[in-house]
């Protein structure tokens, strides 16, 4: 071998030497192409399989649950509460810890949530069929212990059973029951993290949140030993109902006062069945709109409801009323009214009710008119005091229990 080939074979070993080196030295240095994250992920995921619950299965993962309520509203046709918010998961993931120091300080990144494993956390009251989807796919955080937070938007639509009975001024109370729909309290260890946050970003118009309360239960089932746990929300809605109070309860002081004024018309006015039939038309209309705006409730129907439907009855008998007093005034009378109405007329009632025959004795130009004919005149005066003493006790009678279902539909 010649000299100049000598040191060549050095120069090259030499090279080569540096080379092998410095390749041990910065051994964990991704190349240029490649970022630190890329090589963690390559790293973390080599064999990762995103179905497997990441940790032996004798091992618990505790999963911490919040939620943040952003819109609510409840479909009374189909007795269905939905909730859009978010729901915070927490858990931890054996299989994603890594040391910062092996990776450029890196202690956390994003990655999509399809890739990693998730709990299979679901509504069981759910509403919606078995369309379980209720969580949308944004980015889950991994930090270098192996926690994984994940906040997913959320769209929850449950049954709620609705209590109408004092619609239009209402409060429901609807539940979320939310836990795992396979893993069992040994494998999943479902846990609330804090209190439900209210964060009502657009409030809906016509239904606000008044009381939120969590409750996390643990169930045994008769067939095995392990408990299932599920965590239970109840939320309180209130309605506010501006819109309902002008629309259906005002009318309804204007009906009652329209059907008590009926009787403040004289005994023999035919204009009487005239204000009722437009009563009942005013009120039927009403109970038309309640049908379309109700859904067909069994049980308990709404008292406002109630009070039309009750008004409907008593003005169809305040209508018969008014015939029979009309009939009593209107046609000439044989006969007397009979004693025992008389003396009632006379006596304390009549005089109570301003029908006493001393304040209505026939004037003058009755006397003229008929002739002098006192006997039937009188017989006639006694027939209207009568027809008056029906409207006056009806006009109480109406009053009582016009003043009761007030008092009985706002307490
Ligand atoms: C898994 O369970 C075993 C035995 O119960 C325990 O020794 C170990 O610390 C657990 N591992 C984790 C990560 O909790
Ligand atoms: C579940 O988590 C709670 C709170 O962190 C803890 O008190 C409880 O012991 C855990 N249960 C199981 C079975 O690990
Ligand atoms: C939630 O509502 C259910 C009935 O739906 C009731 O049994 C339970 O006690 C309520 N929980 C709380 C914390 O109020």
């Amino acid at each position: 071998m010649g000299k100049g080939h000598r040191l060549t074979f050095l120069l090259v070993c030499l090279v080569g030497w540096c080379y092998a080196d410095n390749a041990t030295s910065d051994d964990n240095k991704p190349s240029t192409s490649l970022t630190w994250i890329d090589k963690l992920k390559k790293d973390l995921f080599a064999n990762y399989d995103r179905n497997a619950r990441p940790t032996q299965y004798y091992n618990v993962t505790n999963l911490k649950l919040g939620i943040t309520m952003r819109h609510v509203d409840i479909d009374e046709e189909n007795s269905i509460f939905s909730l859009y918010g978010w729901v915070k998961m927490e858990w931890t993931d054996d299989k994603l810890k890594w040391k910062p120091e092996e990776y450029g300080q890196l202690s956390n990144f994003r990655i999509n949530p399809d890739s990693v494993w998730k709990p299979d956390v679901v509504l069981y009251n759910n509403a919606r069929g078995s369309d379980n989807l209720h969580y949308g796919q944004t980015n889950a955080i991994v930090y270098n212990t192996g926690k994984v937070l994940w906040v997913p938007p959320s769209d929850f639509h449950s049954f709620c059973e609705l209590n109408l009975r004092h619609w239009p001024f209402d409060h429901q109370t609807c539940f979320l029951k939310i836990g795992s729909w396979t893993f069992d309290g040994y494998q999943l260890n479902l846990t609330n993290s804090d209190e439900p946050v209210i964060d009502i970003e657009v409030p809906n118009n016509e239904w606000s949140i008044r009381k939120v309360t969590t409750d996390r239960h643990i169930t045994y089932y008769k067939c095995c030993t392990e408990p299932y746990i599920d965590i239970q929300y109840n939320v309180t809605l209130q309605r506010h109902s501006s819109t309902h109070k002008a629309i259906v309860v005002s009318p309804a002081f204007v009906i009652m006062l329209l059907a008590l004024s009926v009787f403040w018309l004289p005994p023999q006015c035919g204009e009487k069945i005239v204000l009722n039939g437009i009563i009942v038309l005013i009120v039927t209309v009403f109970l038309i709109y309640f049908a379309q705006q109700l859904p067909a409730m069994s049980g308990t129907s709404p008292l406002i409801v109630t009070f039309y439907s009750t008004t409907f009855y008593l003005v169809a008998v305040s209508t018969i009323l008014s015939v029979i007093v009309l009939r009593i005034t209107r046609s000439r009378q044989c006969h007397s009214v009979p004693r025992l109405l008389k003396s009632q007329l006379d006596g304390c009632l009549g005089s109570v009710l301003g029908v006493s025959s001393s304040g209505n004795l026939p004037s003058e130009e009755d006397k003229e008119a008929s002739g002098g004919d006192v006997p039937i005149n009188t017989k006639q005066n006694d027939w209207c005091r009568l027809a008056a003493l029906i409207d006056r006790l009806a006009f109480i009678v109406y009053l009582v229990i016009f003043v009761i279902s007030v008092i009985y539909l706002t307490v």
